[in-house]
């Protein structure tokens, strides 16, 4: 038998993945049991943090420990960073000692090369360890989890070693790379700008800014954005470093396009008169899935395959996926749920195996590790709660029942969601039917911004009457990683989760990819008429719960009105105030 040991520790969103006899055990994410939301932030001196709680949890569920681990492969190769430095045009205002300078760039080198030594140091054993190309491990990850032997690949994020955007194909049980570009042009760092000039955080609040782009106006700043990143007929893009400044602490070349960056003090401008900050917003979005689909069409006249697996942070843009399907270059496109960094893991370990690892279809992301035996237990006595387990059908009529009287349920099962979506492991569910209910979990449970959508969960089989999913998109509809619209007739019946823009997110579940949720999905149907519900993560402006400990303290501590904790349902007593409503 042999254990690869894939991590992703280079920037942020920490990973390990174990891949056993050629086939994915587990891939687990370091934000979960560390409860830091992206693990860690990227920066030069946080390059040897490496995810332990991540590797212990997947040792775990896989049932081994380190002294089984033969290889671990890591996403990054610091030799080719290396290689790369000075090769981006001169930069000013980088912090000293920052990526992009000479002596950052050596440390961070150096750090990278510490990742043997700190494994023996903490397992007590050493392990070779593979350097694999960081753009590879995205595209080999999505390869590996999709449905075809042979597909064009395009990944775009913020940077690999120098790489923004990688393109090619997997054919003959090989990638074969056909085109790249390189940093400073893109298209991840220029969310992270827009996002730091409209006062929310990189890296953290993208999904904020996509939200956004519904409420704004995308011709204000349209002509603006295309200063710093201009589309080139050959279906790439370039962008101008003196205006992007992309390593600069500061948005100064932004403030110039765009006006003064937003201050923490001052109020988010997405409605009335002025809304600044959705308009800009809307013209990066515009933008984007114009890239986007210029790619498209260069990778599809590249790579000669009429079928499309993308990756990498920026194809967890909803709306760009769909351009893309919609756009017509390609006749299916496949979208990698854990396309982020932590995805990587997999992918480095896939190529460690070489022509040995296994392509698997994902029905569905339940790839993370499931709590040990006795945990539920474990934490209901000691939180001084009680919950017998209950049969299926009892539980799944029960939970109908409280979501129709417009309750709050958070749902608890088995392995975790790979990637930032919530898909009904470790998700809140609601009724849809009324809009006020977005208005709720965002002010009252979320503590979000009230802008922000929420996204619905459905059967497959009744995915068509309520949504316009197009045949190329449908897989990517698994896993909420496509936007599709609303169909018009169906709106007033699921106010809750239709954007601003008419459109909305699903997640489509099956009786094999979730059986209890199917069930649950079909009850609440057979009450309400509406086979839908609101699905959003089991958190509160923390990572998605991992443990039942952390699913009962955040039960306990927002106001979610009742908890399905694996095959136990808890329901908060309604206060003396609500009682009388
Ligand atoms: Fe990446």
């Amino acid at each position: 038998m042999k254990t690869i040991l894939g991590l992703n520790a280079v920037f942020h969103d920490s990973s390990a993945a174990l891949l056993v006899d050629s086939r994915l055990r587990v891939l687990a994410e370091e934000e979960r049991p560390s409860r830091v939301r992206h693990a860690k932030r990227a920066g030069v001196d946080n390059t040897p943090v490496l995810p332990y709680l991540a590797i212990d949890e997947a040792l775990r569920e896989a049932g081994l420990d380190f002294s089984r681990v033969d290889l671990v492969a890591y996403s990054f190769d610091p030799a080719a960073r290396l290689a790369a430095l000075g090769r981006a045009p001169a930069e000013a205002d980088i912090p000293e000692g920052d990526y992009g300078t000479p002596e950052g760039e050596r440390r961070f080198h150096d750090f990278i090369l510490l990742t043997g030594a700190l494994l023996k140091a903490r397992y007590g054993r050493e392990v070779p360890v593979r350097f694999v190309p960081h753009h590879d491990c995205h595209m080999a990850a999505a390869y590996h989890s999709c449905p075809w032997d042979e597909t064009a690949l395009l990944c775009v994020d913020g940077i690999g070693e120098d790489d923004t955007c990688t393109w090619g194909r997997w054919r003959g049980g090989a990638l074969e790379k056909l085109g790249r570009l390189e940093y400073p042009h893109s298209l991840g760092f220029l969310w992270e700008r827009v996002t730091q000039w409209a006062g929310l955080t990189p890296n953290l609040e993208e999904g904020s800014t996509m939200a956004m782009a519904a409420y704004g106006d995308p011709a204000r700043f349209r002509a603006a954005l295309r200063r710093v990143l201009e589309p080139l007929p050959d279906g790439t893009f370039r962008v101008d470093p003196a205006l992007a400044r992309f390593r600069a602490p500061d948005v100064r070349g932004f403030e110039e396009l765009l006006g003064p960056r937003r201050l923490p003090q001052e109020t988010l401008l997405w409605q009335g008169a002025d809304r600044r900050h959705a308009d800009a917003a809307a013209a990066l979005q515009e933008l984007t899935e114009e890239v986007l689909r210029g790619l498209a069409r260069r990778v599809r006249q590249d790579a000669g395959l009429p079928r499309l697996a993308l990756a990498g942070g920026v194809t967890l843009n909803c709306l760009g996926n769909s351009a893309v399907a919609r756009d017509g270059a390609f006749d299916e496109v496949w979208a990698f749920p854990a396309a982020k960094d932590c995805g990587t893991a997999f992918g480095a370990a896939c190529l460690a195996a070489g022509a040995e690892a296994r392509r698997e279809e994902w029905l569905h992301a339940y790839r993370g590790p499931a709590p040990a035996a006795g945990l539920v237990g474990k934490a209901l006595a000691e939180a001084r709660l009680e919950a017998p387990s209950q049969g299926g059908e009892a539980l799944i009529a029960q939970g109908a029942e409280l979501l129709e009287q417009g309750k709050v349920l958070a749902w608890f099962e088995g392995a975790a969601e790979t990637g930032p979506r919530a898909l009904c492991h470790r998700s809140l569910l609601a009724d849809p039917r009324q809009a006020a209910m977005r208005d709720r979990l965002n002010l009252e449970v979320k503590h979000r911004q009230l802008f922000r959508p929420y996204g619905p969960v459905v059967r497959e089989e009744d995915a068509d009457e309520y949504f316009d999913i197009p045949a190329g998109l449908r897989r990517a509809c698994r896993f909420m990683l496509a936007a599709v619209p609303v169909k018009a007739r169906m709106k007033s019946r699921v106010a809750a989760v239709v954007h601003g823009d008419g459109t909305t997110r699903p997640q489509l579940v099956s009786k094999s990819s979730h059986p209890r949720l199917h069930a649950l999905l079909g009850e609440f149907g057979r009450r309400t008429g509406v086979p839908v519900l609101v699905n959003t993560s089991f958190n509160d402006r923390e990572p998605i719960v991992d443990s039942p400990a952390h699913a009962l303290a955040t039960y306990q501590r927002t106001r979610i009105d009742a908890l399905v904790l694996e095959d136990r349902l808890l329901v908060k007593k309604p206060s003396p105030v609500q009682a009388g409503r």
